[in-house]
């Protein structure tokens, strides 16, 4: 079926359209309401089908004959281990791991926190979860303990999940001592922690609370999956906004199913048995929906990667993967190319391994940019395609279509709205702006199946932080534009988001951390652009008056701040003192100008500035320190 068809199709007559795709999915009960309102009034998808992910993804495979295919590949060169797990052997360590939570006391509905790094048991542990019907979250390993206190606060936990350690390249991260200081800022105390214990460090337990994995896992017995209705949540998983507290984005079980089911045949054109590699962390919206469940619900093989594009132990470390394992897909995140270029730009390390089994190499998670593209392009040879999706969705809104019909790439566009989003660009009344013209990317509602019915307890924040601004659409929090062929081009966040390497941050998060310092009277931290990691946060630091402490020091005690309250992977790295900061006249800071600034765009000053003087103070600081964006940093991107 062509693109345009299937597309018409899905915005003209959502419902059958979603029927049609959720039959190809082994239900307990398949639904017979496909689309219908919840009690707060927001459209879910397949409210009265029963169903369970973890039976979808692993013990229908071994009922229909592919127990014996692979289903998780783990690569690991940070320990020089490898492991191959086939599903039959995927479902029994899921189902033991599960006996191991039910006789915790864990239940459907109960939150499980996974605080764990690129392991095979990280996916045993969010498959064990929702194989009971309970509800995972999972917090990437680069957060400090706050970030992990928040999210315990929020989830309200019965058991944690965790491992001794982290390996980043060759440094041993511990996380034992993270998760006991987290749930000793937390307020909320889980009741048990079940801990791996690594070779590569050995954790202390606490007597009482927490549980050896492997010697609970030997003396376990092996537990049912549980039959949920396809709105019940799968999981929580925390991503940034635009204040300080991380809001937890709600998959439901049913939607999210269909949509990835769907997903890993029209986009990804992937087949039963391909292999598939996701090279992100469990700990991202990626790693959820395309290192676990969308390929294991679509049979295929996935790999986990516990390494980096580069160091591990070299810049050909991608290919040597795709080559060993046969690799038909590689999604990956630009800053990962980016980061091999810089080591290997001529490709000399790609030219060592045979990568014809590759198909395609998909990217997301922060804006392709055209070098990137084209320098992957020309060295691989393969098709490179550039989509866009956030957290919230949990599949691709745009993408080039690969299953149903390619289309003709254009650097720097994610391509066509994919079926099931009505993807339209508005201007600040709401109105829809002709092609070419940049605005606001709204999806009309409803949303397909997959994305968001609700933020974890707060329901109230969904309703103001999407639905709100733009009645009858999902406003993004991305400006972009359309072309006149329906080309979607996004230029970047309209808000205080920032994408550091992939990964997303609030600069407002950060604020709060460096507004605490006592020397500090007031700040602001934007996001500039790095050759490497896309963007990076600066600290802009107004004093508190009579303080005269040295800028190095200053510089050093933030850093070292935001690293403990939120984390490494932050990568907050500068603070530049300032003399005032931009703002209205009713004291507001005024964060676009200060954005638009450092990315070398024109701006012209609000009637309401106070002091314009600031602006051209601080701009002339920044590039003083080549922190504004030029045609060259970008060219060099
Ligand atoms: N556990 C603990 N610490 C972590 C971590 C984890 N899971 N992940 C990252 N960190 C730490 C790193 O060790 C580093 O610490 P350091 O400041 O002490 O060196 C810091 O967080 C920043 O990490 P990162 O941004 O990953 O930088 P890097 O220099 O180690 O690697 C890249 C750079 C580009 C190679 C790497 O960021 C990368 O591969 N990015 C892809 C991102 C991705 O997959 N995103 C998902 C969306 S698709
Ligand atoms: P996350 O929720 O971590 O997946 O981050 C989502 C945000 O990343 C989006 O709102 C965009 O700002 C950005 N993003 C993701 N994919 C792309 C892409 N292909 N092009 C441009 N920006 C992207």
């Amino acid at each position: 079926m062509s693109y345009q068809t299937e597309y018409q199709a899905s915005i003209q007559r959502p419902e059958a359209f979603w029927a049609e795709q959720a039959a190809g999915l082994p239900w307990f009960n398949p639904p017979t309401t496909i689309l219908s309102t919840d009690d707060n009034g927001i459209d879910r998808w397949f409210a009265d089908g029963r169903m369970n992910t973890a039976y979808m993804a692993l013990d229908h495979h071994v009922e229909i004959g592919r127990g014996e295919q692979i289903a998780l590949i783990y690569d690991s060169p940070v320990t020089g281990s490898k492991r191959q797990y086939s599903y039959r052997e995927l479902r029994d360590e899921v189902a033991l791991l599960a006996g191991v939570l039910k006789a915790q006391g864990v239940e459907k509905g109960d939150r499980v926190i996974i605080y764990m790094p690129m392991i095979p048991e990280a996916v045993m542990a969010m498959l064990a979860v929702a194989r009971l019907g309970a509800i995972h979250s999972v917090v990437f390993g680069g957060f400090a303990a706050h970030e992990l206190a928040v999210r315990i606060d929020d989830a309200k936990p019965k058991m944690v999940l965790s491992a001794s350690c982290g390996i980043e390249v060759n440094k041993i991260i511990a996380y034992k001592p993270i998760l006991d200081e987290a749930i000793n800022q937390a307020k909320h105390k889980p009741q048990s922690c079940l801990l791996l214990q690594r070779e590569q460090a050995k954790a202390a337990l606490v007597a009482g609370r927490d549980q050896d994995w492997q010697e609970t896992v030997a003396l376990a017995k092996p537990a049912a999956w549980l039959p949920v209705l396809a709105s019940d949540p799968l999981y929580i998983l925390y991503t940034s906004g635009t204040t300080g507290k991380p809001k937890g984005v709600v998959r439901d079980n049913g939607g999210h199913a269909v949509a990835l089911h769907y997903s890993m045949q029209a986009i990804y054109d992937m087949q039963p048995g391909d292999v598939f590699w996701a090279a992100s962390d469990v700990g991202w919206v990626v790693g959820h929906s395309y290192i676990v469940y969308g390929p294991l619900l679509a049979g295929c093989t996935t790999l986990l990667y516990e390494g980096k594009p580069v160091r591990t132990p070299d810049p050909g470390a991608f290919w040597r993967v795709v080559q060993e394992y046969g690799v038909k897909v590689l999604f990956a995140a630009p800053t990962a190319f980016r980061a091999i270029r810089k080591e290997d730009p001529e490709a000399n390390y790609l030219k060592k391994h045979d990568i014809s089994c590759l198909k395609t190499i998909y990217m997301a998670g922060e804006r392709l940019d055209p070098p990137t593209y084209e320098w992957t392009t020309e060295h691989t040879g393969k098709p490179v395609v550039d989509h866009w999706w956030q957290t919230e969705t949990g599949w691709p809104i745009c993408a080039n279509p690969m299953g149903l019909e390619p289309h003709a790439p254009k650097p720097g566009s994610a391509t066509l709205p994919v079926p099931g989003f009505n993807v339209q660009v508005l201007d600040e009344q709401g109105r829809l702006v002709p092609a070419g013209q940049q605005g606001a990317i709204a999806i009309k509602l409803p949303l397909p199946p997959g994305c968001l019915p609700t933020i974890w307890g707060d329901v109230q924040r969904f309703k103001e932080g999407y639905l709100s601004d733009y009645p009858g659409y999902y406003n993004s929090g991305d400006g972009g534009c359309l072309d006149k062929d329906g080309y979607l081009f996004v230029m970047g966040r309209t808000d205080d988001v920032i994408n550091v390497a992939g990964h997303r941050l609030s600069t407002g998060e950060m604020e709060e951390v460096v507004a605490a310092h006592p020397a500090v009277a007031e700040c602001a931290v934007i996001g500039v652009t790095c050759p490497i990691k896309g963007q990076i946060p600066v600290g802009l630091v107004l004093l508190k008056d009579g303080q005269d402490i040295q800028d190095a020091q200053l510089e050093s005690e933030l850093v070292a701040k935001v690293r403990a309250e939120i984390g490494p992977v932050a990568c907050f790295q500068k603070a530049l003192k300032v003399q005032k900061l931009p703002k209205t006249r009713s004291g507001k800071i005024l964060r676009k100008l200060l954005r638009q600034m450092a990315a070398g765009q024109e701006y012209s000053l609000p009637s309401t500035i106070e002091d314009p003087d600031s602006i051209v103070q601080i701009e002339r600081v920044m590039r003083e320190q080549g922190l504004i964006n030029t045609p060259d940093l970008a060219r060099a991107i």
